[in-house]
This record gives structure tokens, sequence and C-alpha cells, in this order.
């Protein structure tokens, strides 16, 4: 009898030395866990030797059984500092490798900018904001009615030919990407009494084939001003200013009779060459002048058609290039680089974003 005991106490130190030599050899908690299953889990060397308790004598059975479950209480208590150890070791690791280096540069923020053409607008509207008018937007998706009935553009003239104009499909009613900021002068009319100053930034669109000074697609301001008592003079001293505005306090403006269906009389305007101070240069092809649109006094039977009252009122009315004005502000020679999308070409208009 006495020999089952000893040999159990035998049995439970060499476990006891044999699991306490294997944890001080573990160093993962993967190692930890493998331990543990081979001493503690279900299988293990202490658990079975619990269940052997059972076949031993009943007398023996007490003392047995409290060595091994003190056998059992010092290694779990071994195994969770280890544990505890074990996690700690991981987590300083976890720091250490994910610490961050405050010394490194940081990454560059690429930082969007507002297009050139974007720009040239909002000068505009401010330009014009001084001058009392104020900026109204139309739709590019126009009907003929508008884009060319009510400025006097009858069917049967050529500018309605189908090689200017981009048809969109529709079985009933002409309707036309517009060829010009133009209908948004009957638009604005028809919507509201003299007195009216308004401005028509937008997108304008012809069938042309694409070279460097034709884009299917462009960008243009139109202006109308209607009251009692405007003359051409007005427009005048209005494009005088635009030019002056653009282009520096010097610049002097050029008025030449020319033929547009809803202006009468109508003009073409031009400024003075502020590169060369109106002496000659390739930009303005040794002319001296650089041609910026046209414009006239609004024809009365663009102010019938919208039901104003031609002996009454009266109007001057102008449309110009936006691009134009930058290829001319600053030398850029391709119409086709703005809608381009090249990031290079787009980035040297780049302006700080306030
Ligand atoms: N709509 C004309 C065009 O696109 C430009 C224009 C000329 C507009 C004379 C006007 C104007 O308002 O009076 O060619």
């Amino acid at each position: 009898m006495a020999q089952e005991v000893t040999t159990l106490d035998a049995e439970l130190e060499a476990v006891r030395a044999e699991a306490l030599r294997r944890l001080d050899e573990v160093t993962s908690v993967d190692e930890a866990a493998a331990w543990e299953r081979d001493y503690l889990g279900g299988k293990g060397r202490v658990t079975q030797l619990l269940r052997g308790l059972g076949s031993l004598p009943a007398e023996q059975r007490p003392a047995a059984g409290r060595a091994t479950q003190a056998l059992k209480a010092e290694l779990t208590e071994k195994y969770d500092d280890v544990g505890a150890r074990l996690k700690a070791a991981a987590r300083q690791q976890a720091l250490a490798e994910d610490a961050i280096d405050v010394t490194l540069p940081g990454r560059p923020v690429i930082i969007g900018a507002a297009h050139p053409i974007s720009q040239m607008i909002d000068e505009l509207i401010e330009i014009f904001a001084l001058l009392g008018f104020q900026a109204v937007f139309g739709p590019e998706v126009e009907t003929g009615h508008y884009n060319f009935d009510l400025l006097n553009i009858p069917s049967d003239h050529p500018a309605r030919d189908v090689w200017d104009t981009i048809i969109v499909e529709s079985p009933n009613e002409e309707i036309v990407l517009r060829t010009h900021t133009s209908p948004m002068q009957a638009r604005t009319m028809e919507r509201m009494q003299p007195p009216v100053r308004v401005i028509v930034p937008g997108r304008s669109f012809r069938f042309e084939a694409q070279d460097a000074s034709h884009e299917w697609m462009f960008t243009q301001l139109e202006g109308l001003a209607v009251d009692e008592n405007i003359t051409m003079a007005d427009l005048k001293g209005t494009l005088r200013e635009l030019a002056r505005q653009l282009f520096g306090p010097t610049r002097r403006v050029r008025f030449r009779c020319d033929f547009f269906p809803f202006v009468e009389p109508g003009v073409d305007f031009a400024v003075d060459c502020a590169i060369c101070d109106g002496q000659g240069c390739r930009v303005c092809k040794h002319t001296g002048w650089l041609e910026m649109g046209g414009a006239g006094m609004v024809h009365p039977n663009v102010l019938k058609g919208v039901g104003y009252d031609p002996e009454k009122y009266t109007g001057f009315a102008f449309g110009l290039g936006i691009e134009r004005i930058i290829m001319m502000k600053t030398g850029v020679s391709d119409l086709r680089a703005f809608a381009g999308n090249d990031v290079r070409f787009l980035r040297q208009f780049a302006r700080p974003i306030v």
C-alpha cells in the first residue's frame, strides 16, 4: 500500500519536474497553448492522474487527491504567469512595430484647383457685378425657338444649317445643343421686366472640325442690358471698362460694323494688344488688335418676341469667347488644350483655394 503512494508521489514529482522544465522553455503563445494541452487539458497528464485516483484503495485517495490537486493548482498558477508574461511581451512587440516615426516626411496631399475656364468665369462675374450685372445660367440643350426664332434667325437662315448646329434627335420639336449663349437673352427677358442687366457664362456647341482655333465645345459670355434710354454709348462704355479690367487701365477698344440677326446695328469689338501695346506682334498677328466678340443694339424683333415694347425700351447685347480671353491673357495658343484634360497644362493655372 505504502508502496503505491510512494509510486504516485514519485510520478507526481516526475510530471511536475518535466512540466516546469518545459514551461521554462516556452517562448510563444502557441507553445504555451500546446503545453497547457499536454498537462492540464482534458487528456493532459495531470488530468489523467486525477482520473486514475479512482482506482486507488479508498484510504489512500484523500492524500493522493490532495497531492494531485496541489500539483494541478501549482501548474495552473505557473501557466497563468507565463501566459501573462507572453501576452505582455507580444503587446510590447506590436507597439514597437506599429510605432509612428514622427521624423518621416508626410505623404504629399494632392489638392485640386479650379479649371482656368472656371477661374475666368469667376473673374468676369466679379467685373460685371461692379457694373451692376447679375450672372444667370441657362440650359445647354435648347429648343430651336430660343436658340434661333426668338433671336430673329428665321428657319431659312444659313446659321440654322446642320453644318453649324448639333441637333439632338427629336421627332416633334427642334432640339439642339445651344450654338451660343444668346438664347438666354429671350429666356431672361421673358422672366423679368426692365431694367435688365445680366451676363450668361456657359458652354456652347457647334459642329466644327477641330483645330487650334476651333472646338466643337467652347465657353461664351453673353451680356444683355435693356432699359429706357439705353444707347450705343452704354455698350461702348461697358465693353471698354471690361477691356480695362481684364487687360489694364490704358487699353483702347475698337468697334467695327458687323452683322448678327439679333442686333441692329451690330459690331465686332477688339482691344488693342496688351503684349505689344498695339504696335503689332505675333499674338495679335501684327495687327495691333485682338478680336473679343460681337455686340450691338438689341433688334426690335427680339424685344417684340418677348413682349417688350421696342418704342419704350432699348438695349445692348454682346457675346464673347471665354477661352479666347484666357488665350489673350496667357499666350496659350491652342484652344484644344482647355478640354484636353492634361494635368500638366491645368496645373499651370492652379491657384491656392481661398
Ligand atoms: N451669339 C454670337 C455668336 O455666338 C455672338 C454675339 C454677337 C452675341 C452679337 C451677341 C451679340 O449678344 O450682340 O457668334
